[in-house]
């Protein structure tokens, strides 16, 4: 137990289950890429302040790449009292190199080096993150692109409202995706910003150059106060809240697909390779991603919900209560990778049924057009609406669709109307008078494709 990197102080041994409850090994050894290439740089730093010469340098940039070496193949050997994935590659570096191994450690603190690595690694998750993220919202923007003629109800209060375009509806999600994109690459900056050089609590006494750490390590700012550097995890806590913003976009769509795809929807179907089926009843198919889509922004926002809980109250500086970030982030990237993937099998594969999604357009929701028929005829709007509710509930008491009302029925609402009022009871028209920017109108709609491509390609 001597062994331990503070040990020093200490006469007896740690309690076995108490070694267990402050490891953080098991997972924070994820970060072994970014542990080695934080202690390389340092010993950069160290060589340029003259705290070790050029030949222990060297020396412990060999061993910490033979150390990359060992992880990469997976045969870096964790021992008992590797605490964490600090002081197992630097335990693992002394047997390597032996006594320069020692020389590393000056002027940091495990509170700089965990932060340092914690940002590296983030770093590199919120890439591949993007690219889940891009592939999504690409197979989205050219699904629009494709469907653009496909007409179906769109609903408020999931009550049928207006006719839309399927691909204004694709799109309404594609958006709110890429407004996650651009937060995302918003977190990233406040992400690349260098604490190592904090030390512990008050700064480095030595001449560590952070401007060649910056440098080494691509960072693009470094921290400036070292207590806040070691003491704060907004970047974690905006990355939990990132996901769990993305989540409740994804978990909106999921909900309308899941809707959809009901039989009593049946206006499309997933893919088998999305769905899963049932033990007992043989004819299920059931659209199991979907609702593992949604229940992730459960699990995500009680991560984010967590951590906050966690921050909350803490006295300054770094206290042992920020270990606990590790397992949130890692988590939340997991699931974000997964689910985007998911998301995007789930929309390249699926299969809308277009005649039913048509055939589910009816009258009434054309009661708005009835409306703006008379508007069109100089009738305020307010006065329209309610000439258009009074045809509404005339065809409700005859039990007759709103179309089937004749023009004598309605002049009996209002003398303006004409037998022109036939043209009102047209779908593909009533969709194209919304052609102003953001509309469900074929030009719009297509705009917001074109917009989005070209959004894309800048990314
Ligand atoms: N495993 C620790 C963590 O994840 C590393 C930092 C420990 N620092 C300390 N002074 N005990 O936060």
């Amino acid at each position: 137990e001597g062994s331990k990197l503070w040990g020093g102080r200490f006469v007896g041994d740690t309690d076995p289950i108490m070694e267990r409850f402050n490891a953080s090994i098991a997972y924070d050894k994820r970060m072994w890429d970014a542990d080695i290439r934080g202690s390389k740089a340092y010993v950069k730093a160290l060589e340029k302040a003259k705290l070790v010469t050029t030949g222990e340098m060297d020396q412990i940039l060999h061993g910490m790449d033979q150390i990359h070496e060992e992880w990469s193949k997976d045969v870096f050997e964790i021992k008992p009292g590797d605490e964490d994935i600090h002081t197992a590659n630097e335990r693992r570096l002394k047997e390597l190199i032996g006594e320069p191994a020692g020389k590393l450690h000056t002027g940091r603190s495990r509170n700089d080096q965990v932060v340092t690595d914690m940002r590296l690694w983030l770093r590199d998750a919120i890439s591949s993150l993007k690219g889940n993220a891009l592939q999504l919202i690409t197979t989205m923007v050219e699904r629009a692109a494709v469907e653009i003629d496909v007409l179906f109800p769109g609903y408020t209060h999931m009550q049928r409202a207006q006719p839309i375009r399927w691909s204004h509806w694709i799109l309404s999600h594609a958006v709110a995706l890429s407004r996650d994109l651009e937060h995302l690459q918003e977190i990233r900056r406040r992400v690349n910003v260098l604490p190592l050089g904090s030390g512990a609590i008050a700064g480095t006494p030595f001449n560590i150059d952070r401007e060649l750490l910056r440098q080494e390590l691509a960072f693009d700012d470094i921290s400036i106060n070292s207590m806040d550097a070691t003491g704060q995890r907004d970047f974690v806590a905006e990355f939990l809240f990132w996901a769990s913003l993305c989540l409740t976009h994804l978990s909106k769509m999921a909900e309308d697909l899941m809707l959809y795809s009901t039989k009593e929807f049946s206006f499309l179907a997933l893919s088998d390779a999305y769905s899963t089926g049932s033990s007992l009843m043989p004819q299920k198919k059931n659209a199991d991603s979907l609702e593992l889509i949604r229940s992730k922004a459960g699990r995500v926002f009680g991560r984010c919900a967590g951590f906050l809980m966690t921050l909350k109250g803490l006295p300054s500086t770094y206290n042992k209560d920020l270990q606990e970030d590790k397992e949130a982030m890692f988590d939340c990237y997991d699931t974000m990778q997964a689910v985007l993937q998911v998301t995007t099998g789930v929309i390249s594969t699926l299969k809308i049924n277009r005649c039913v999604m048509e055939a589910a357009l009816s009258p009434d929701m054309l009661a708005t057009d009835l409306a703006y028929y008379l508007v069109r005829k100089g009738v305020p709007f307010r006065e329209a609406h309610g000439i258009s509710g009074k045809a509404v509930f005339m065809a409700e008491s005859k039990n007759i669709p709103l179309n089937q009302l004749t023009v004598e029925e309605l002049r009996t609402a209002s003398p303006l109307f004409a037998e022109d009022v036939s043209a009102v009871w047209c779908y593909s028209s009533s969709v194209e008078q919304y052609s102003a920017p953001g509309g469900t109108a074929k030009s719009s709609v297509a705009a917001q494709v074109e917009h989005l491509r070209t959004w894309l390609k800048k990314q």
